[in-house]
């Protein structure tokens, strides 16, 4: 890999001047990591989606800093080329700037993140500001902000209603103000979201936004078929891999309780 190759913030930005698409996926350790390089995707997003998707939990909002932190290194153990986003989690960054200063300086220092993400619109504008000063790059998230999960009532399609809708730009464009290098549009309308992706000029990355965003993010397991149940409507499966685990761990149970495994070609003489 050359130098060139390297995802940077400024990377995005021409990204979206030149109409280029971005490809970014969320992932939680190092052989993942590895593998989306290898795929070349622009950005890996350690998401605290490994709240629900690899910690067990019902939400994101019991996640923790320190296991923010935990996987923030092994997917930087497994990066070269993507831009690496580290999730800040529920109350690091909403209670005191300094909090979230130290919070991300760790992320950044110890955990090799190029850029972190918190979600929340003009109510977040002097922490992103308090971050830049530090040097960090900040990316915002809209729309359905999970986080938020038990004011919105539910995991629902936002910015339907026009107050929403007009609230959503206006956050939009006060994360742009305050040097956001991009924005993650959740749940949103695709109308809404082209609306937003034309009005500012950092790249829109949509989930569950339509195809008019500069960019695209899926949680991996959702994409992968590795989650359990039916994904939202707007996850693609691009694999069935929860089966074919299941299969496989079923018949390696098989084999040993039938002798079969080990056969002779796996063991030592
Ligand atoms: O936590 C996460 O994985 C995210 C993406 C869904 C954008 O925030």
């Amino acid at each position: 890999m050359s130098v060139a190759d390297k995802v940077t913030t400024s990377r995005l930005l021409e990204m979206k001047r030149k109409g280029r698409r971005i490809a970014a996926l969320s992932a939680y350790d190092a052989p993942t990591a590895a593998l989306l390089n290898e795929a070349a995707v622009d950005v890996i997003l350690v998401g605290d989606s490994v709240g629900n998707v690899k910690l067990g939990y019902e939400n994101t909002l019991p996640v923790t800093p320190e296991q923010m932190l935990h996987h923030v290194q092994a997917v930087r153990r497994g990066n070269t080329r993507a831009l690496l986003v580290a999730d800040m989690p529920y109350l690091s960054y909403e209670i005191d700037p300094k909090e979230a200063l130290r919070h991300a300086g760790r992320f950044v220092k110890e955990g090799g993140a190029e850029a972190v993400k918190l979600e929340g619109g003009i109510e977040v504008g002097g922490v992103i500001k308090e971050l830049l000063r530090v040097h960090i790059p900040v990316m915002g998230h809209l729309g359905l902000t999970p986080q938020a999960v038990n004011r919105l009532g539910g995991y629902k399609v936002q910015g339907r209603a026009v107050k929403d809708a007009e609230k959503m730009v206006t956050d939009a464009r006060i994360l742009e103000g305050a040097g956001v290098f991009a924005i993650v549009l959740e749940c949103v309308p695709s109308d809404l979201a082209r609306e937003i992706t034309r009005k500012v000029s950092v790249p829109t990355i949509g989930i569950g936004a339509g195809p008019h965003c500069d960019g695209q993010i899926l949680v991996l397991d959702d994409m992968l078929g590795l989650s359990p149940g039916s994904p939202p409507r707007f996850v693609k499966r691009y694999a069935e891999l929860r089966p074919a685990m299941l299969e496989a761990v079923r018949r390696y149970a098989a084999d040993v309780r039938s002798g079969k495994f080990p056969a002779s070609e796996q063991w030592y003489r």
